[in-house]
């Protein structure tokens, strides 16, 4: 391969597709959801705390921006896309099919409504329960001790000890 080239393969290089493929290839069984996901993801460089448990699939965009407390677990089918910081305190769960979407777009024109792209960082305080086939969007902080319940769409900061829930999702009971 000419110089030019070699730095071109490296830049475009689908590392985000890989990076799912080694980390989904693995059977579900008790030594791959408690460990070895676990260290493929700290190998490509999340930080995970101590006890994780990871189910696949998984996806990670970015890895190096996302933290993840101890303690934490997840049903399979969740989805990172940490182009901007992703951070999860300690004792936080995930239901299956929870999407971190720390991207977006600002409005474009007419001819391309999909304008230039941004990000903002996601934020999920300690003892979290995110329920099954939540979305949480850019710049979103779910407050300490929160349930988000199934199949909300949270686009604004939550405070903590909220059961959250809905599309716009909103604080539908305070928790004690
Ligand atoms: C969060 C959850 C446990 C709340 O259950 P609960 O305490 O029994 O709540 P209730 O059923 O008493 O509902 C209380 C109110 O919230 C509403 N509500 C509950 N869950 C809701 C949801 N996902 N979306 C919208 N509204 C919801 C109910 O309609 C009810 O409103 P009402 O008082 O006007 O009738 C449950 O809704 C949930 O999301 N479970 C998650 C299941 C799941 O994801 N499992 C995967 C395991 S990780």
């Amino acid at each position: 391969m000419k110089k030019n080239k070699i730095w071109k393969f490296f830049i475009f290089f689908p590392k985000n597709r890989v990076w799912s493929r080694i980390i989904n290839i693995w059977p579900s069984n008790f030594i791959t959801d408690h460990c070895l996901r676990a260290a493929i993801a700290r190998f490509f460089g999340v930080q995970i705390g101590r006890r994780a448990i990871i189910r696949k699939p998984v996806y990670f965009s970015h890895p190096r921006n996302i933290i993840i407390g101890d303690d934490f677990q997840m049903a399979g089918d969740s989805h990172f896309d940490a182009m901007g910081k992703i951070t999860i305190g300690n004792c936080v769960t995930l239901g299956p099919h929870v999407l971190f979407i720390t991207g977006s777009h600002e409005k474009g024109p007419h001819k391309d409504r999909c304008g230039q792209s941004y990000a903002q960082p996601i934020s999920i305080e300690d003892g979290c329960w995110i329920a099954a086939g939540v979305l949480i969007g850019p710049g979103v902080t779910i407050g300490a001790g929160s349930i988000v319940s199934a199949g909300a769409v949270v686009l604004r900061s939550m405070p903590p000890d909220s059961l959250i829930a809905g599309n716009p999702a909103r604080v539908i009971q305070v928790l004690e």
